[in-house]
This record gives structure tokens, C-alpha cells and sequence, in this order.
């Protein structure tokens, strides 16, 4: 009889069912680009955001943060500014937020709500152009708007055949997001109205082609791998301005009682679209669009947003709609700290109370619209002897002040 030695315990330690918590914890956060803006840079945004309104916000001014995680921008907007907590408003899609809102003395009385930042909640009193001040901190990378692909999912198990666009093309990133299971009636409805909404915005349709160019679409930048990923898309033609107005249209006038019908070429490209859209360029102008004309923005963005070649129609199209005050670099180990690894950027900037319908774009000749107002732009040498956050944050602090003060007519 052969007899076998009993089995060794293994030697790897098998993660606490704590450990194994915490990691699926931090799996959520990371997909939902949750990573918390420090206290000292919250501050430094709202003592500028003072400075550059000309002093302290009324105590009735309003502000949102609508991707508001742990409520840092509120929290610092009624303990710094002293504004009414009626007037403060935070949206976070994350469910797992609401007990450390509740538990909170300030935000306790502020109004916070689990949904969408991304949609107007007129229940809630969200909605564009109604706030003073818009400022936080919204997410970037993790899973964004992958999960509108499975509304096509959905056709594709009811029609395996459908898989091309309207140009005849893979529908682009089709596959991602793919989570075999059906979507329920309220998912699918959740998903529809979250298509129809965002196909509202503008920034998916930026890197149309124009409507006389045959051109392929360029190669992507390499400092931007994922924003607007889908929408550079590889070798195949672009969509026109005209083709994706036509889509958009389509879509805005689809009966409101009826579902989207999926199997349609021309809506799947839009919902391709909108999913490979990074979530942080819907967010940059869900901020502006949020603030009212003459409010002020305050908003985190990596780098990539105020940089990056291929989202320069992004900017164009922004800054004919607010004038950009200030843009400060943060250094890269701000958001290490808490997980994230990104080079990020504050823009300062105020909504415009007339638009720009063509954008501040103008050919080489022409004199800028706004050619005696200046723009700060700051970068931290973190290279330098003795740097630290709070020195640089103060610093510029300060030469903002001093800017405003210099500015300011003397009385006589
Ligand atoms: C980078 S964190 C910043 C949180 C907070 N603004 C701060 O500065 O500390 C981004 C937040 O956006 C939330 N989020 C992700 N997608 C969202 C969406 N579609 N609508 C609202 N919140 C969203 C995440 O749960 C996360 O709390």
C-alpha cells in the first residue's frame, strides 16, 4: 500500500480575508480614479480662488464639487470661506462614500449626493451654469465611461453579424468593458440616459475630421495613450464634424420613452465614441459647464489637459468659453502619497460671460481678443534645495496677492 506523507502546509501565507478586503477595496478606488486631493493644496485652491473673486465669497456664494470623494473642497470652503452649508453642493458615483458624509459635522449639512456628476440632478438643485464656484479634483483613469460599451455588447449577443460601423469599420473598443452578464432593464435604462446625456457634450466630437478632409487620423501623441484613445482611430477615416453631428442629432431627437436602438450603425459609433473618451476631458467640461457665466473654476487635471498636442481642440474650444487665470504645476508626488502617479495641473480660470463661439483661435496675424491680460503659469523645481509643497503653494500664494493688490485702482 503505497502511502503518501501528509501535505505540508504551503509555504506562501494566503492573504487575511482583511488583506484580501483591502485590496479589492483598493481595485474599486483605482477604477474609480478615487484618489484624494491633500488638505494643504484644497487650501492653497480656495485662498487663490479668494484672491483672484477679490475677497471673501459672500456667505450665500455657491459651490460644487462634483466628483467630491471625501469632501475635502467643501469641508475647506465652510471652515476657510465660511460659506453656508446650504450652498454646497458634492456628487460622487460612489455609494461607499455616504456613512464618512453623514458622519461628518460639516458636511452633514451640506448637500451631498450619490449620483452622476457627470448629469444634472434638477431635484437636487445640480445644474449648469448655477454655480458660483465649481472646484475639486475629478477622476482620471481608471475604468471612465468603458461602461457604455456594453449596451453594444448587448446588440452583439442578439446579432453576432453586427459588428461593423457606419464606415464599414470595427466599432472601436468594442470589446472592452465586456462583462458577460446581460444588463438588467434598469442598467440598460441607466446606460441609455447616460448616453444621451453625455452625447450633449462637446469634447467627443473634438477630433472629428473636418468635413473636407480625407486625411487618416494622425498618430497618437505618446504623453497621452489614453485621452481620446478612441477617437484617433489608427487608419481608418475619421468621422466628420458633419458625421458626427448627424449621429448626435440623431440620438437628441430619439423619442424619450423609446431605448436607443443599438443596432444602428451610426449610434453605435457615437456610444463607441463617448466610451473612449477619457472621463477626466468629460469632467473638465462638465466644471465649466456647471459654473455660472462669471463663475470661477478651480480644477485638477493631469498634465496631459493643458498640454498635450492632441487635445488642443479641447482647450480652444474651452478657452472661447472661459479665460484661463492661472494653471499651476503640482509635482508628480502630490497624489503618490495616496496612490496615484500622475503629473497633474491646477487651471484657475473663469467662465466667460460672452462666448467665443470659435474658441481663442486666431491665425498668426491677428491680435488676440484679450492680448493685455496675462495668464500665471507656475512649475515646481523640485530640484531645489530645501522645496517643499507648502513653500512653493505659499509662494505663489503670495504673488497672486501681490498681483491682485498691484492691480487694484488706488483710491485717490
Ligand atoms: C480623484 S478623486 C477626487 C475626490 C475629491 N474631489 C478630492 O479632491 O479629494 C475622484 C472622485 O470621483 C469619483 N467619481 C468617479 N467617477 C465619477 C462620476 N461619474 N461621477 C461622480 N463621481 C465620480 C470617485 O469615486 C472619486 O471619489
Amino acid at each position: 500500500m503505497k502511502v503518501t506523507a501528509p501535505r505540508q502546509p504551503s509555504k506562501r501565507k494566503r492573504p487575511s480575508p482583511r488583506a484580501e478586503e483591502r485590496a479589492t477595496d483598493l481595485e474599486r478606488r483605482r477604477e474609480l480614479g478615487q484618489f484624494f486631493t491633500p488638505q494643504p493644496v484644497a487650501e492653497f485652491m480656495w485662498d487663490v480662488l479668494e484672491t483672484l473673486h477679490g475677497g471673501a465669497f459672500p456667505s450665500h456664494a455657491s459651490l460644487i464639487d462634483p466628483a467630491c470623494g471625501d469632501g475635502v473642497f467643501l469641508r475647506v470652503a465652510r471652515e476657510r470661506g465660511r460659506l453656508d452649508p446650504a450652498g454646497l453642493f458634492g456628487t460622487d458615483i460612489d455609494p461607499a462614500l455616504e456613512p464618512g458624509w453623514h458622519a461628518d459635522p460639516v458636511l452633514r449639512s451640506a448637500q451631498l449626493h450619490q449620483v452622476n456628476g457627470l448629469l444634472d440632478a434638477p431635484g437636487f438643485g445640480i445644474q449648469e451654469r448655477s454655480f458660483d464656484v465649481v472646484a475639486g479634483n475629478p477622476p482620471f483613469s481608471g475604468k471612465g465611461l468603458r461602461e457604455l460599451l456594453r449596451l453594444l455588447e448587448e446588440d452583439r449577443e442578439a446579432n453576432r453579424d453586427e459588428e461593423r460601423d457606419l464606415f464599414g469599420l470595427p466599432v472601436p473598443g468594442q470589446s472592452r468593458g465586456h462583462t458577460g452578464q446581460p444588463l438588467s432593464r434598469s442598467e440598460r435604462a441607466d446606460l441609455d440616459k447616460l448616453a444621451r446625456r453625455l452625447c450633449e457634450y462637446a469634447c467627443w466630437r473634438m477630433n472629428a475630421a473636418p468635413d473636407d478632409d480625407t486625411a487618416t487620423a494622425a498618430p497618437p501623441d505618446n504623453d497621452t495613450p489614453d485621452l481620446l484613445a478612441g477617437l484617433a482611430l489608427n487608419d481608418r477615416p475619421r468621422p466628420t464634424v458633419s458625421d458626427c453631428e448627424r449621429s448626435a442629432h440623431l440620438i437628441r431627437q430619439w423619442p424619450a420613452g423609446r431605448l436607443l436602438d443599438v443596432s444602428r450603425p451610426e449610434i453605435r459609433e457615437v456610444i463607441g465614441r463617448l466610451a473612449s473618451t477619457a472621463v477626466e476631458v468629460f469632467f473638465t467640461e462638465r466644471f465649466l459647464r456647471l459654473a455660472k457665466p462669471g463663475g470661477l473654476i478651480a480644477v485638477i487635471v493631469p498634465e496631459s489637459i493643458a498640454a498635450s498636442e492632441r487635445l488642443s481642440p479641447l482647450r480652444r474650444w474651452l478657452t472661447g468659453r472661459m479665460d484661463l487665470l492661472m494653471v499651476v504645476g503640482l509635482p508628480q508626488r502630490v497624489f503618490t502619497g495616496v496612490g496615484a502617479n500622475a503629473r497633474t495641473t491646477i487651471l484657475f480660470a473663469r467662465r466667460r460671460l460672452q462666448e467665443r463661439p470659435e474658441g481663442w483661435w486666431l491665425q498668426p496675424q491677428e491680435t488676440l481678443p484679450d492680448a493685455g491680460r496675462s495668464v500665471r503659469l507656475t512649475a515646481p523645481q523640485i530640484e531645489a534645495p530645501n522645496w517643499s509643497l507648502q513653500a512653493y503653494l505659499d509662494g505663489v500664494l503670495q504673488s497672486v496677492r501681490a498681483k491682485q493688490a498691484s492691480a487694484r485702482p488706488t483710491a485717490k
